[in-house]
């Protein structure tokens, strides 16, 4: 079993993929830390809670984490996740404690407690993962492998049309914190970060029989994502903004779902059109030799990856 930290800022897909996560028989979460991102730091901690308490693991840990992202104010205008930060789920709040440590110093300390052996699931802004780089830099040999949900790479056109950032070309958890987000690609970190390339695609859409049994589960989860689709397409989106963060989920699961290809990284941090933008440099110049190597997801077998999302659900 692949041992976890799922780091977040939940928001319905993020709150799919901690379903995903904890339900997963390949994954071992050991804790929740959640960030400041689609909503503040105190709905998204309070928000993991409620998707434990649904699945009825409580005794998984969650942290609350940075409240703002590392430099900058928090962008005004994000992509509404609905009244509850949950699709309108409206789940009921919580009654189990947040754990009394920081997100940064849980994840330091949980790290340091199994090295080698923990990785990290990053479906929010990266704050919280540069904070902890910052603080104890020694974690950074400890830590196996981050998945994120991080970036987009221009690889197709959905990458485009679907971008999340309020700048054109620019993916939200960079966006939000694009020095935290810095940070972390040239942490030398084994990195995997999926994009909007592969976890916004169109192809990321149920069937109108998928969406029957989900209606028809008793899982509460089944009906939390059912009624997460409705919202959006309700909204004019497509099914694939309700588990975006699912991808990362399905990868740490199993790693063939996503064909990657390793590039050269540079994160824009300067104001202006292009800001948080993640710019690969495919020719391989070398002026641009310093930027990090990261793994990169090309794209993904997303008939699969909705087979085992909708396996897990049900299950
Ligand atoms: C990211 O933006 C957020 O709204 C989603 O939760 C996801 O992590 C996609 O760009
Ligand atoms: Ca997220």
């Amino acid at each position: 079993m692949k041992k976890i930290i799922l780091d977040c800022d939940p928001g319905m897909d993020d709150s799919m993929a901690i379903v995903m996560a904890v339900k997963s028989t390949e994954l071992e979460v050991k804790a929740i830390t959640t960030v400041n991102g689609n909503y503040p730091a105190c709905v998204t901690a309070s928000n993991a809670l409620k998707v434990l308490e649904m699945l009825g693991r409580r005794e998984i840990p969650v942290a609350k984490g940075m409240t703002e992202p590392m430099f900058r104010k928090t962008p005004k205008d994000p992509f509404t996740h609905g009244k509850d930060g949950q699709a309108e789920n409206f789940l009921p709040d919580p009654v189990t404690p947040l754990s009394e440590k920081h997100a940064v110093d849980l994840i330091i300390d949980i790290v340091k407690a199994q090295p080698g052996e923990i990785y990290i699931l990053s479906t929010g802004p990266m704050s919280n993962i540069a904070m902890a780089i910052k603080k104890a830099p020694e974690i950074k040999k400890m830590i196996p492998g981050i998945i994120a949900i991080s970036g987009m790479f221009g690889l197709n056109h959905y990458a485009f049309a679907n971008a999340t950032g309020d700048t054109p070309q620019s993916e939200w958890n960079v966006f939000v914190d694009p020095e935290a987000a810095s940070i972390v690609y040239h942490s030398g970190i084994n990195l995997t970060a999926l994009g909007l390339d592969v976890a916004a695609h169109f192809d990321v859409n149920l069937t109108a029989e998928e969406l029957d049994r989900l209606g028809k589960s008793s899982r509460r989860e089944a009906a939390f994502l059912r009624q997460a689709i409705r919202y959006v397409n309700g909204r004019g989106f497509e099914a694939y903004c309700a588990v975006i963060d699912c991808m990362a989920v399905g990868y740490a699961i199993d790693e063939t779902l996503v064909e990657v290809f390793e590039g050269k990284v540079g994160i824009e941090t300067k104001e202006g059109l292009t800001l948080g933008n993640t710019v690969v440099d495919y020719r391989h110049h070398h002026i641009w030799q310093e930027l990090p190597t990261v793994k990169i997801g090309r794209t993904a077998d997303y008939k699969r990856f909705l087979q085992l999302l909708m396996e897990i659900v049900l299950a």
